[in-house]
């Protein structure tokens, strides 16, 4: 991804090359492809009636003089008249606005529909992606990321390519007719064109420069407040809020800074433009007259008239290419960022395993090595060996970092281990099917996310397809079931970001009630009573019991009262197991879990 990040920040050249990454875009676009093609015919319509424009315009400004004349055989239409060309006139602006209307709303439902597949797309990408993306990339940043390219591509593909095309078709529409009108006065705006254009892609570029460094700046910042925001009671607690205002004051006056700059730049870039223009179109005007002077004029009044309205035309095409043509070449990039996640191998294209054997609960693993794939050098598990029967249960302790949760990790599929083989029931965890090796085992972390939605939406997560009647067992299992009963909307009381505030043993009594439904043949307590007060660990713990009865279970646990009955205890320190066996085993050893104990280092 940083590799990718890095690519984008380099200007796109319009090359075939990189139109060709739009591709991914087409991709989109394709189920739509007719409506979007007549979204084209309408777009070619209103262009070319929009030529017709100065030819007309300048017609009337060159009839006023001489309004009595009959009209010159050579036009198609009797527009000698002035009343004729005037109704020509309107008939043009009302067919273009019918066009134009269509072509807008066209385009429009097209890039809308394709947008949403393209959301959808990229947000089931995401979930399915593996754990380790999300290491690499930080979700604020990835949110704020992929809703700009979304924002980006929307604003390509609803009107830049369009005007794009527009624009284009006028300047060289315009060329064509101007050297019909008078090649020599043609000649005289041409020359003058190419400067112009020259200066105004340098200026161009520089810009962008700047505005894809302001927009990562804005990434930047975004994340900032996510991380305050979302970790707001650790902010509290460490009377860090200084800190943070601090470090998003910097990031937002780097951000100012920049985009005032940049603004300068922008500033003397219009400026640029508008003095040009003005420029030329005075010179031409000039010329022009000189030449419509003397008895014999090179130029007609009629041609001088829509020579000029035809310059100004040209003119603001020209200026309005680069802000276009930088829009695409966004619009590239921001593609190329979405497709990189789109077309990303998620979870279960990279896992290869499809066994379905029925699952029973025993666990082995053997010489196990692991280091975490950012840090390749540091081996977060080493030789680690131990096997565990079915329905029996495996404690371990050991001080944070010792590697406990990554053998959980591990367990889980999340990642792979480097060498040695982690089994269940004698399978490799990589040979199962990745959904249904999962569906088999359930997790009760320290940190329970509820979702925002309802209590009973949150404890169905573990079986969709519960009945409320199943959800109730779950509860009163999980000695959930009185206080959800005592709030007035009962199960369906809301959580989560816009819900009622839970406690932390209420959340955790959740995740157990979700666990139960699932009622997975293997269990992982990740320190699931460590932040809880007494009060409510009792409570906690007797759910755990009901939880843990009749399946393996991995239980990460200081409290000497859960490991001590545990079939199998691990004393884990620095990635290794020092010690393994029951408590009375580990007791007479005289180590470090004797000397836990002894220190009550373990929680009674
Ligand atoms: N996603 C990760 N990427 C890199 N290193 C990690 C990652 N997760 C954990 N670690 C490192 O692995 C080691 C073990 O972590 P962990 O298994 O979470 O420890 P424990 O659960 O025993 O506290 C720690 O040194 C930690 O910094
Ligand atoms: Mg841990």
């Amino acid at each position: 991804m940083s590799e990718a990040k890095k690519d984008n920040e380099k200007p796109q050249k319009l090359t075939k090359k990189s139109i060709l990454k739009l591709r991914g875009i087409f991709h989109y676009l394709k189920p739509y492809g007719f409506m979007y093609f007549i979204g084209w015919v309408f777009l070619v319509l209103s262009t070319s009636a929009g030529l017709v424009f100065p030819y007309l315009m300048g017609k009337l400004l060159g009839t006023t003089v001489n309004a009595s004349t009959p009209a010159a055989s050579t036009d198609f239409l009797n527009l000698g008249n002035v009343t004729n060309v005037a109704l020509a006139l309107f008939v043009l602006f009302g067919i273009q606005a019918l066009f134009s209307f269509f072509r807008v709303v066209i385009f429009n439902n097209v890039t809308e529909n394709s947008l949403r597949d393209l959301r959808n797309d990229a947000f089931s990408k995401m979930v399915f992606m593996p754990l380790d993306f999300f290491n690499t990339n930080k979700v604020g940043e990835l949110t704020s990321r992929v809703s700009s390219d979304i924002t980006q591509i929307q604003e390509t593909l609803r009107t830049t390519i369009a005007e794009f095309f527009r624009q284009i078709v006028i300047i060289v529409g315009g060329i064509a007719f101007l050297i019909f009108i008078s090649w020599k006065l043609a000649l005289i705006m041409l020359a003058t064109v190419p400067v112009m254009a020259l200066i105004a892609v340098f200026f161009g570029r520089y810009i962008r420069r700047l505005s894809k460094e302001a927009q990562n700046f804005s990434a930047h910042s975004n994340a900032i407040v996510e991380e305050a925001l979302s970790g707001i009671a650790n902010v509290k607690a460490f009377t860090n809020e200084h800190f943070n205002i601090n470090r998003f004051r910097k990031n937002t006056q780097e951000l100012r800074d920049l985009n005032v700059r940049s603004g300068v730049w922008r500033g003397l870039f219009v400026s640029f433009i508008i003095f040009c223009l003005f420029g030329a179109i005075v010179f031409i005007v000039w010329q022009g007259l000189l030449m419509t002077q003397g008895a014999n004029p090179e130029l007609s009044k009629e041609g001088f008239y829509q020579f000029v309205l035809f310059t100004i035309m040209m003119g603001a095409s020209v200026g309005s290419l680069p802000d276009l043509y930088a829009n695409i070449q966004k619009a590239i990039g921001a593609t190329e960022n979405l497709m990189e996640i789109i077309n990303g191998k998620s979870e279960l294209e990279l896992h290869v395993g499809t066994q379905k054997n029925e699952i029973l609960g025993q666990i082995e693993f053997q010489d196990v090595r692991f280091a975490y794939p950012q840090r390749k050098d540091m081996d977060v598990l080493n030789s680690i060996s131990f096997k565990i029967e079915r329905n029996q249960t495996l404690a371990i302790v050991g001080a944070s970092g010792a590697g406990k949760t990554t053998i959980t990790n591990l367990l889980l599929g999340f990642y792979q281990a480097d060498n040695g083989k982690v089994l269940i029931d004698g399978v490799s965890v990589s040979d199962y099917d990745l959904n249904y090796l999962r569906e088999n085992l359930a997790i009760v972390p320290q940190d329970v996310l509820l979702f925002s939605g309802s209590i009973l939406e949150n404890i169905r997560f573990g079986l969709t397809d519960a009945t409320d009647e199943q959800v109730i067992v779950a509860a009163k299992q999980a000695n959930a079931w009185e206080f959800i009963d005592s709030f007035p909307e009962g199960l369906q009381t809301e959580v989560g970001d816009r819900g009622i505030q839970l406690s932390g043993g209420q959340k955790q009594r959740i995740a157990i009630a979700r666990a139960l439904l699932k009622n997975p043949c293997i269990l992982i307590l990740d320190e699931a009573t460590s932040a809880l007060d007494s009060e409510s660990e009792r409570l906690v713990q007797d759910a755990l019991s009901n939880l843990m009865k009749d399946r393996t279970s991995l239980v990460i646990a200081h409290r000497l009262s859960t490991i001590r009955k545990a079939d199998k205890i691990l004393v884990m320190k620095d990635g290794r197991i020092e010690e393994a066996g029951n408590h009375q085993e580990l007791m007479e050893l005289k180590g470090n879990y004797a000397n836990l104990v002894s220190l009550q280092l373990l929680d009674n």
